[in-house]
Protein backbone atom coordinates (compact mmCIF):
# COMPACT_ATOMS: atom_id res chain seq x y z
CA UNK A 1 0.00 0.00 0.00
CA UNK A 2 1.10 3.59 -0.63
CA UNK A 3 -0.49 6.94 -0.31
CA UNK A 4 0.69 9.91 -3.07
CA UNK A 5 -0.28 13.52 -1.98
CA UNK A 6 -0.67 16.34 -4.68
CA UNK A 7 -3.43 17.90 -6.55
CA UNK A 8 -5.36 15.22 -8.15
CA UNK A 9 -6.51 16.26 -11.74
CA UNK A 10 -8.62 13.24 -13.97
CA UNK A 11 -11.49 12.77 -16.13
CA UNK A 12 -13.59 9.69 -15.39
CA UNK A 13 -15.77 10.54 -18.04
CA UNK A 14 -15.64 12.09 -21.44
CA UNK A 15 -16.58 15.65 -20.64
CA UNK A 16 -16.01 15.52 -16.79
CA UNK A 17 -12.92 17.30 -15.40
CA UNK A 18 -12.77 16.34 -11.79
CA UNK A 19 -9.76 18.09 -9.89
CA UNK A 20 -9.00 17.52 -5.88
CA UNK A 21 -6.35 20.10 -4.45
CA UNK A 22 -4.41 18.28 -1.80
CA UNK A 23 -5.76 15.22 -1.49
CA UNK A 24 -4.21 11.94 -0.77
CA UNK A 25 -4.13 9.26 -3.44
CA UNK A 26 -4.42 5.97 -2.01
CA UNK A 27 -3.03 2.92 -3.46
CA UNK A 28 -3.52 -0.81 -2.91
CA UNK A 29 -2.51 -4.17 -4.61
CA UNK A 30 -2.36 -1.95 -7.83
CA UNK A 31 -5.16 -0.27 -7.61
CA UNK A 32 -7.05 3.26 -6.99
CA UNK A 33 -8.56 2.17 -3.43
CA UNK A 34 -9.68 6.17 -2.11
CA UNK A 35 -9.13 9.77 -2.68
CA UNK A 36 -9.15 11.43 0.54
CA UNK A 37 -9.03 15.04 2.09
CA UNK A 38 -8.13 13.80 5.27
CA UNK A 39 -6.03 10.39 5.38
CA UNK A 40 -8.53 7.52 7.03
CA UNK A 41 -6.91 5.50 10.37
CA UNK A 42 -7.42 2.55 8.24
CA UNK A 43 -4.41 3.78 5.87
CA UNK A 44 -2.25 5.73 8.40
CA UNK A 45 0.61 3.16 8.20
CA UNK A 46 0.97 3.61 4.78
CA UNK A 47 3.98 5.23 3.25
CA UNK A 48 3.06 8.81 2.10
CA UNK A 49 4.60 10.35 -0.36
CA UNK A 50 4.24 14.20 -0.50
CA UNK A 51 4.82 15.84 -4.19
CA UNK A 52 3.68 19.22 -2.32
CA UNK A 53 2.36 21.54 -5.29
CA UNK A 54 2.52 18.97 -7.93
CA UNK A 55 -0.10 17.82 -10.38
CA UNK A 56 -1.05 13.87 -10.50
CA UNK A 57 -2.79 12.85 -13.32
CA UNK A 58 -2.96 9.29 -14.86
CA UNK A 59 -0.80 8.24 -17.07
CA UNK A 60 -0.94 8.41 -21.28
CA UNK A 61 -2.19 5.78 -23.26
CA UNK A 62 -0.77 5.52 -26.98
CA UNK A 63 -4.06 3.61 -28.46
CA UNK A 64 -1.84 3.18 -32.09
CA UNK A 65 1.45 3.24 -33.34
CA UNK A 66 3.75 1.63 -35.61
CA UNK A 67 7.51 0.66 -33.69
CA UNK A 68 9.22 0.00 -37.25
CA UNK A 69 8.49 3.11 -38.31
CA UNK A 70 9.96 5.10 -35.52
CA UNK A 71 13.31 6.26 -37.14
CA UNK A 72 10.89 8.01 -39.73
CA UNK A 73 9.50 10.52 -37.90
CA UNK A 74 9.46 13.85 -39.60
CA UNK A 75 10.27 12.19 -42.72
CA UNK A 76 8.34 12.00 -45.66
CA UNK A 77 5.29 13.69 -45.19
CA UNK A 78 4.79 15.05 -48.92
CA UNK A 79 2.15 11.86 -50.14
CA UNK A 80 -0.74 10.98 -49.11
CA UNK A 81 -1.67 7.33 -47.32
CA UNK A 82 -0.51 4.41 -50.68
CA UNK A 83 2.12 6.14 -52.18
CA UNK A 84 3.52 7.27 -48.93
CA UNK A 85 3.26 3.69 -47.63
CA UNK A 86 5.08 2.00 -50.70
CA UNK A 87 7.69 5.02 -50.91
CA UNK A 88 8.69 5.51 -47.37
CA UNK A 89 6.95 3.61 -44.60
CA UNK A 90 7.12 -0.51 -46.32
CA UNK A 91 11.02 -0.21 -47.14
CA UNK A 92 11.60 1.10 -43.53
CA UNK A 93 9.39 -1.33 -41.67
CA UNK A 94 11.95 -4.08 -43.94
CA UNK A 95 14.41 -2.91 -42.25
CA UNK A 96 13.36 -4.81 -39.18
CA UNK A 97 14.85 -8.03 -40.67
CA UNK A 98 17.95 -7.23 -39.07
CA UNK A 99 17.88 -7.92 -35.15
CA UNK A 100 20.58 -5.58 -34.24
CA UNK A 101 18.84 -2.65 -36.48
CA UNK A 102 15.46 -3.37 -34.32
CA UNK A 103 17.58 -3.80 -30.99
CA UNK A 104 18.67 -0.70 -31.12
CA UNK A 105 15.66 1.70 -32.42
CA UNK A 106 13.20 -0.61 -30.34
CA UNK A 107 15.22 0.53 -27.51
CA UNK A 108 14.96 4.29 -27.78
CA UNK A 109 11.52 4.01 -28.98
CA UNK A 110 10.67 2.25 -24.73
CA UNK A 111 12.38 4.73 -23.44
CA UNK A 112 10.93 7.54 -25.17
CA UNK A 113 7.68 6.49 -24.30
CA UNK A 114 8.61 5.79 -20.66
CA UNK A 115 10.12 9.50 -21.09
CA UNK A 116 6.68 11.07 -22.30
CA UNK A 117 4.47 8.76 -19.95
CA UNK A 118 2.52 6.65 -22.24
CA UNK A 119 2.71 3.98 -19.94
CA UNK A 120 0.54 1.68 -21.86
CA UNK A 121 0.39 1.33 -26.05
CA UNK A 122 -1.27 -0.48 -28.96
CA UNK A 123 1.55 -1.20 -31.28
CA UNK A 124 1.88 -2.72 -34.88
CA UNK A 125 5.49 -4.56 -34.99
CA UNK A 126 6.86 -5.35 -38.56
CA UNK A 127 6.15 -8.78 -40.02
CA UNK A 128 9.37 -10.23 -38.57
CA UNK A 129 8.59 -12.59 -36.01
CA UNK A 130 12.09 -12.55 -34.67
CA UNK A 131 11.92 -8.56 -34.26
CA UNK A 132 8.26 -8.69 -32.63
CA UNK A 133 9.81 -10.65 -30.14
CA UNK A 134 12.56 -8.26 -29.35
CA UNK A 135 10.05 -5.48 -29.12
CA UNK A 136 7.85 -7.44 -26.52
CA UNK A 137 10.85 -8.64 -24.66
CA UNK A 138 12.60 -4.56 -24.82
CA UNK A 139 8.85 -3.40 -23.63
CA UNK A 140 8.74 -5.71 -20.95
CA UNK A 141 12.18 -4.60 -19.50
CA UNK A 142 11.32 -0.91 -19.45
CA UNK A 143 8.38 -1.79 -17.28
CA UNK A 144 5.66 -0.76 -19.99
CA UNK A 145 2.32 -2.35 -20.62
CA UNK A 146 1.22 -2.69 -24.36
CA UNK A 147 -0.61 -4.52 -26.87
CA UNK A 148 1.62 -5.97 -29.06
CA UNK A 149 0.87 -7.41 -32.52
CA UNK A 150 3.31 -8.73 -35.38
CA UNK A 151 1.84 -7.35 -38.48
CA UNK A 152 0.08 -9.53 -40.99
CA UNK A 153 0.32 -8.79 -44.68
CA UNK A 154 0.26 -11.16 -47.52
CA UNK A 155 -0.21 -9.19 -51.48
CA UNK A 156 -0.11 -5.33 -52.42
CA UNK A 157 3.15 -4.08 -51.06
CA UNK A 158 6.69 -4.33 -52.14
CA UNK A 159 8.51 -7.30 -53.25
CA UNK A 160 10.84 -7.02 -50.11
CA UNK A 161 8.16 -6.53 -47.59
CA UNK A 162 5.61 -9.02 -47.94
CA UNK A 163 4.50 -12.11 -46.29
CA UNK A 164 4.88 -15.59 -49.04
CA UNK A 165 1.25 -17.08 -47.95
CA UNK A 166 -1.36 -16.63 -45.27
CA UNK A 167 0.28 -19.89 -43.84
CA UNK A 168 3.26 -18.37 -43.07
CA UNK A 169 1.27 -15.38 -42.04
CA UNK A 170 -0.50 -17.44 -39.37
CA UNK A 171 2.38 -19.77 -38.43
CA UNK A 172 4.87 -16.10 -37.61
CA UNK A 173 2.06 -15.24 -35.62
CA UNK A 174 1.96 -18.69 -33.78
CA UNK A 175 5.42 -18.13 -33.28
CA UNK A 176 5.18 -14.81 -31.79
CA UNK A 177 2.14 -15.95 -29.54
CA UNK A 178 4.04 -18.76 -28.19
CA UNK A 179 6.86 -15.83 -26.93
CA UNK A 180 3.83 -14.21 -24.87
CA UNK A 181 4.27 -17.48 -22.42
CA UNK A 182 7.98 -15.92 -21.42
CA UNK A 183 6.83 -12.44 -20.72
CA UNK A 184 4.93 -10.62 -17.80
CA UNK A 185 1.10 -10.08 -17.90
CA UNK A 186 1.74 -6.34 -19.19
CA UNK A 187 2.58 -7.49 -22.12
CA UNK A 188 -0.28 -9.18 -24.59
CA UNK A 189 -1.04 -10.57 -27.59
CA UNK A 190 -3.03 -8.49 -30.32
CA UNK A 191 -3.23 -9.85 -33.95
CA UNK A 192 -2.79 -6.91 -36.31
CA UNK A 193 -4.03 -7.64 -40.09
CA UNK A 194 -2.47 -4.12 -41.58
CA UNK A 195 -5.62 -3.43 -43.67
CA UNK A 196 -7.63 -4.99 -46.39
CA UNK A 197 -5.51 -3.70 -49.54
CA UNK A 198 -2.81 -5.92 -48.08
CA UNK A 199 -4.22 -8.84 -46.30
CA UNK A 200 -5.74 -11.32 -48.76
CA UNK A 201 -9.08 -13.27 -48.12
CA UNK A 202 -7.95 -16.42 -47.32
CA UNK A 203 -5.53 -14.86 -44.69
CA UNK A 204 -8.37 -12.18 -42.85
CA UNK A 205 -10.13 -15.57 -42.74
CA UNK A 206 -7.66 -17.13 -40.69
CA UNK A 207 -6.80 -14.22 -38.95
CA UNK A 208 -10.42 -14.00 -37.84
CA UNK A 209 -10.38 -18.04 -36.84
CA UNK A 210 -7.17 -17.64 -34.83
CA UNK A 211 -9.18 -14.46 -32.99
CA UNK A 212 -12.24 -16.91 -32.34
CA UNK A 213 -9.66 -19.86 -31.06
CA UNK A 214 -7.40 -18.36 -28.72
CA UNK A 215 -9.79 -15.49 -27.52
CA UNK A 216 -7.36 -12.52 -28.94
CA UNK A 217 -8.05 -9.15 -29.26
CA UNK A 218 -7.62 -7.30 -32.64
CA UNK A 219 -6.53 -3.96 -34.72
CA UNK A 220 -6.18 -3.11 -37.74
CA UNK A 221 -7.37 0.08 -39.99
CA UNK A 222 -10.46 1.63 -41.00
CA UNK A 223 -11.54 4.44 -43.79
CA UNK A 224 -8.62 6.52 -43.48
CA UNK A 225 -8.19 7.93 -46.85
CA UNK A 226 -10.65 8.33 -50.00
CA UNK A 227 -8.50 6.42 -52.55
CA UNK A 228 -7.93 3.46 -49.72
CA UNK A 229 -11.92 2.78 -49.24
CA UNK A 230 -12.00 3.15 -53.20
CA UNK A 231 -9.40 0.27 -53.39
CA UNK A 232 -11.39 -1.64 -50.80
CA UNK A 233 -14.08 -1.88 -52.83
CA UNK A 234 -12.60 -3.27 -56.07
CA UNK A 235 -10.40 -5.43 -54.06
CA UNK A 236 -14.11 -6.85 -52.02
CA UNK A 237 -16.60 -5.81 -54.32
CA UNK A 238 -19.25 -8.03 -52.46
CA UNK A 239 -19.13 -6.14 -49.20
CA UNK A 240 -21.24 -3.35 -48.10
CA UNK A 241 -18.33 -1.09 -46.90
CA UNK A 242 -14.74 -1.07 -45.58
CA UNK A 243 -16.03 -2.48 -42.10
CA UNK A 244 -18.15 -5.30 -43.63
CA UNK A 245 -15.15 -5.93 -45.72
CA UNK A 246 -13.85 -7.27 -41.85
CA UNK A 247 -16.87 -8.39 -40.48
CA UNK A 248 -17.64 -10.58 -42.97
CA UNK A 249 -14.09 -12.83 -42.16
CA UNK A 250 -15.23 -12.74 -38.54
CA UNK A 251 -11.96 -10.34 -37.71
CA UNK A 252 -14.12 -8.15 -35.12
CA UNK A 253 -14.15 -8.96 -32.07
CA UNK A 254 -16.72 -6.70 -29.82
CA UNK A 255 -15.04 -4.82 -26.89
CA UNK A 256 -11.92 -5.91 -28.31
CA UNK A 257 -11.19 -4.21 -31.86
CA UNK A 258 -9.20 -1.04 -32.16
CA UNK A 259 -9.85 0.29 -35.97
CA UNK A 260 -6.90 3.01 -36.18
CA UNK A 261 -8.87 6.63 -38.51
CA UNK A 262 -12.08 5.92 -38.98
CA UNK A 263 -12.42 9.13 -40.36
CA UNK A 264 -14.92 8.39 -43.42
CA UNK A 265 -17.67 5.95 -41.38
CA UNK A 266 -21.01 5.03 -43.06
CA UNK A 267 -23.46 5.12 -40.70
CA UNK A 268 -24.62 1.40 -40.56
CA UNK A 269 -20.24 1.03 -39.71
CA UNK A 270 -21.22 3.73 -36.97
CA UNK A 271 -24.07 1.46 -35.56
CA UNK A 272 -22.13 -1.63 -35.88
CA UNK A 273 -19.34 -0.22 -33.78
CA UNK A 274 -21.14 1.44 -31.48
CA UNK A 275 -23.42 -1.97 -30.81
CA UNK A 276 -20.06 -3.71 -30.47
CA UNK A 277 -18.05 -1.61 -28.34
CA UNK A 278 -15.14 -1.36 -31.09
CA UNK A 279 -12.53 1.17 -30.07
CA UNK A 280 -11.48 3.79 -32.31
CA UNK A 281 -7.78 4.75 -32.42
CA UNK A 282 -8.28 8.78 -33.60
CA UNK A 283 -4.70 9.71 -35.02
CA UNK A 284 -5.06 13.40 -35.58
CA UNK A 285 -1.47 14.08 -36.32
CA UNK A 286 -1.40 11.73 -38.85
CA UNK A 287 -4.67 12.65 -40.42
CA UNK A 288 -3.81 16.68 -41.03
CA UNK A 289 0.13 14.93 -42.21
CA UNK A 290 -1.34 12.48 -44.85
CA UNK A 291 -3.80 15.12 -45.72
CA UNK A 292 -6.30 12.22 -45.06
CA UNK A 293 -8.94 14.19 -43.06
CA UNK A 294 -10.62 14.63 -39.95
CA UNK A 295 -12.37 11.88 -37.92
CA UNK A 296 -15.80 13.44 -36.26
CA UNK A 297 -14.52 12.50 -32.73
CA UNK A 298 -17.42 14.35 -31.00
CA UNK A 299 -20.31 12.10 -32.97
CA UNK A 300 -18.62 9.00 -32.63
CA UNK A 301 -18.35 9.53 -28.34
CA UNK A 302 -22.15 11.03 -28.75
CA UNK A 303 -23.07 7.89 -30.57
CA UNK A 304 -21.50 5.15 -27.59
CA UNK A 305 -18.42 4.28 -29.26
CA UNK A 306 -15.13 3.65 -27.15
CA UNK A 307 -12.21 6.70 -28.33
CA UNK A 308 -8.93 6.39 -27.51
CA UNK A 309 -5.98 8.56 -29.11
CA UNK A 310 -3.08 7.76 -31.17
CA UNK A 311 0.58 8.96 -31.89
CA UNK A 312 0.20 6.49 -35.37
CA UNK A 313 3.87 7.29 -35.87
CA UNK A 314 5.83 7.43 -37.78
CA UNK A 315 2.32 9.40 -39.87
CA UNK A 316 1.94 10.95 -36.70
CA UNK A 317 5.06 13.30 -35.81
CA UNK A 318 5.60 12.87 -32.13
CA UNK A 319 5.29 10.04 -29.34
CA UNK A 320 3.95 13.17 -27.40
CA UNK A 321 0.93 12.85 -26.06
CA UNK A 322 0.67 16.57 -24.96
CA UNK A 323 0.98 17.15 -28.65
CA UNK A 324 -1.48 14.58 -29.61
CA UNK A 325 -4.25 16.24 -27.69
CA UNK A 326 -2.91 19.45 -29.31
CA UNK A 327 -3.49 18.04 -32.69
CA UNK A 328 -7.22 16.70 -31.32
CA UNK A 329 -8.06 20.03 -30.44
CA UNK A 330 -7.00 21.77 -33.61
CA UNK A 331 -8.36 19.33 -36.33
CA UNK A 332 -11.34 19.32 -33.97
CA UNK A 333 -11.66 23.30 -34.83
CA UNK A 334 -10.98 23.15 -38.04
CA UNK A 335 -13.43 20.51 -38.99
CA UNK A 336 -15.79 23.04 -37.06
CA UNK A 337 -14.77 25.85 -38.99
CA UNK A 338 -15.37 23.83 -42.68
CA UNK A 339 -18.22 22.21 -41.75
CA UNK A 340 -20.26 24.95 -40.13
CA UNK A 341 -20.93 22.86 -36.91
CA UNK A 342 -18.99 23.74 -33.38
CA UNK A 343 -20.40 20.91 -31.88
CA UNK A 344 -17.66 19.28 -33.38
CA UNK A 345 -15.22 20.59 -30.97
CA UNK A 346 -13.09 18.94 -29.05
CA UNK A 347 -12.31 20.75 -25.82
CA UNK A 348 -9.04 20.53 -23.67
CA UNK A 349 -10.53 17.78 -20.80
CA UNK A 350 -12.38 16.05 -23.52
CA UNK A 351 -9.21 15.17 -25.54
CA UNK A 352 -7.16 14.48 -22.28
CA UNK A 353 -9.79 12.11 -21.55
CA UNK A 354 -9.33 10.18 -25.34
CA UNK A 355 -5.61 9.89 -24.03
CA UNK A 356 -6.11 8.83 -20.87
CA UNK A 357 -9.51 7.01 -20.04
CA UNK A 358 -10.53 6.42 -23.88
CA UNK A 359 -7.83 4.62 -24.62
CA UNK A 360 -7.63 3.29 -21.39
CA UNK A 361 -11.01 1.35 -21.13
CA UNK A 362 -8.98 -1.15 -24.00
CA UNK A 363 -6.46 -2.26 -21.35
CA UNK A 364 -9.77 -2.66 -18.76
CA UNK A 365 -10.46 -0.09 -15.82
CA UNK A 366 -7.37 1.87 -16.75
CA UNK A 367 -6.98 5.62 -17.58
CA UNK A 368 -8.78 7.54 -14.47
CA UNK A 369 -8.57 6.89 -10.75
CA UNK A 370 -11.81 5.82 -9.68
CA UNK A 371 -12.29 2.99 -7.64
CA UNK A 372 -10.57 -0.61 -8.41
CA UNK A 373 -8.73 1.18 -11.59
CA UNK A 374 -5.11 0.16 -12.12
CA UNK A 375 -3.16 2.48 -10.31
CA UNK A 376 -1.47 4.50 -13.13
CA UNK A 377 0.07 7.77 -12.52
CA UNK A 378 2.14 11.06 -13.86
CA UNK A 379 3.50 13.47 -11.44
CA UNK A 380 3.49 16.45 -12.93
CA UNK A 381 6.15 19.67 -11.71
CA UNK A 382 4.74 22.60 -13.98
CA UNK A 383 6.41 25.13 -11.60
CA UNK A 384 9.41 25.24 -14.77
CA UNK A 385 6.34 27.44 -17.08
CA UNK A 386 3.72 28.51 -14.51
CA UNK A 387 3.92 31.97 -13.27
CA UNK A 388 0.69 33.17 -11.64
CA UNK A 389 -1.97 32.00 -9.36
CA UNK A 390 -3.79 28.99 -11.63
CA UNK A 391 -6.95 27.03 -10.66
CA UNK A 392 -6.80 23.19 -11.03
CA UNK A 393 -8.23 22.77 -14.69
CA UNK A 394 -6.47 25.91 -15.45
CA UNK A 395 -3.27 23.88 -15.03
CA UNK A 396 -4.44 20.51 -16.98
CA UNK A 397 -5.53 23.46 -19.75
CA UNK A 398 -1.62 24.74 -19.81
CA UNK A 399 0.25 21.82 -18.92
CA UNK A 400 -0.93 20.17 -22.55
CA UNK A 401 -0.09 23.30 -24.13
CA UNK A 402 2.99 24.40 -22.49
CA UNK A 403 4.14 20.92 -20.89
CA UNK A 404 6.80 17.88 -22.44
CA UNK A 405 8.41 15.53 -21.33
CA UNK A 406 10.64 17.28 -18.79
CA UNK A 407 7.75 18.00 -16.70
CA UNK A 408 7.17 14.28 -16.03
CA UNK A 409 8.72 13.76 -12.17
CA UNK A 410 7.97 10.18 -11.88
CA UNK A 411 5.75 7.34 -13.17
CA UNK A 412 3.66 4.75 -11.95
CA UNK A 413 2.31 1.70 -13.39
CA UNK A 414 0.16 -0.58 -11.30
CA UNK A 415 1.16 0.90 -8.28
CA UNK A 416 5.36 0.55 -9.04
CA UNK A 417 7.58 3.38 -9.61
CA UNK A 418 9.00 3.18 -12.71
CA UNK A 419 12.66 3.94 -13.10
CA UNK A 420 14.00 4.86 -16.33
CA UNK A 421 14.77 2.02 -18.45
CA UNK A 422 18.78 0.41 -18.33
CA UNK A 423 19.38 0.46 -22.19
N1 LIG B 1 -2.83 1.83 -43.28
C1 LIG B 1 -2.17 0.68 -43.45
N2 LIG B 1 -0.93 0.74 -42.95
C2 LIG B 1 -0.80 1.96 -42.41
C3 LIG B 1 0.27 2.63 -41.74
O1 LIG B 1 1.36 2.09 -41.52
N3 LIG B 1 0.03 3.91 -41.34
C4 LIG B 1 -1.16 4.52 -41.56
N4 LIG B 1 -1.33 5.76 -41.16
N5 LIG B 1 -2.16 3.93 -42.20
C5 LIG B 1 -1.99 2.66 -42.62
FE1 LIG C 1 -1.52 3.26 -38.41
Amino acid sequence: MKVLKGNIVHTPEFGRLETFENHYLVEQEGKVVAIEKELSEKYKDAEVIDYGDKLIIPSFVDIHLHAPQFGNIGLGMDLPLLPWLKKYTFPEEAKYEDKAYAKKMYEVLANDLYRFGSLRSCVFSSLHAEATIELMSIFDKAGLSAYIGKVNMDRNSTEEYVEESPEQSINDTLTVLDAYQNMSDRIKPILSPRFIPTCSDELMKKVGELAKERDLAIQTHLNENRDEIEWVKELAPESTGYLNAYDRHGSLVPNKTILAHSIYNLDEELDIMADQKLFVGHCPSSNINLMSGVAKVKQMVKRGIPVGLGSDIAAGDSLSMFDNIKDAIKASKLLSIYAGDESDIVTFDEAFFLATRGGGAFFGNTGAFVAEASFDALIIDDSTYRMNELTLPERLEMLIYRGDDRNIVDRYLEGNRLETPNF
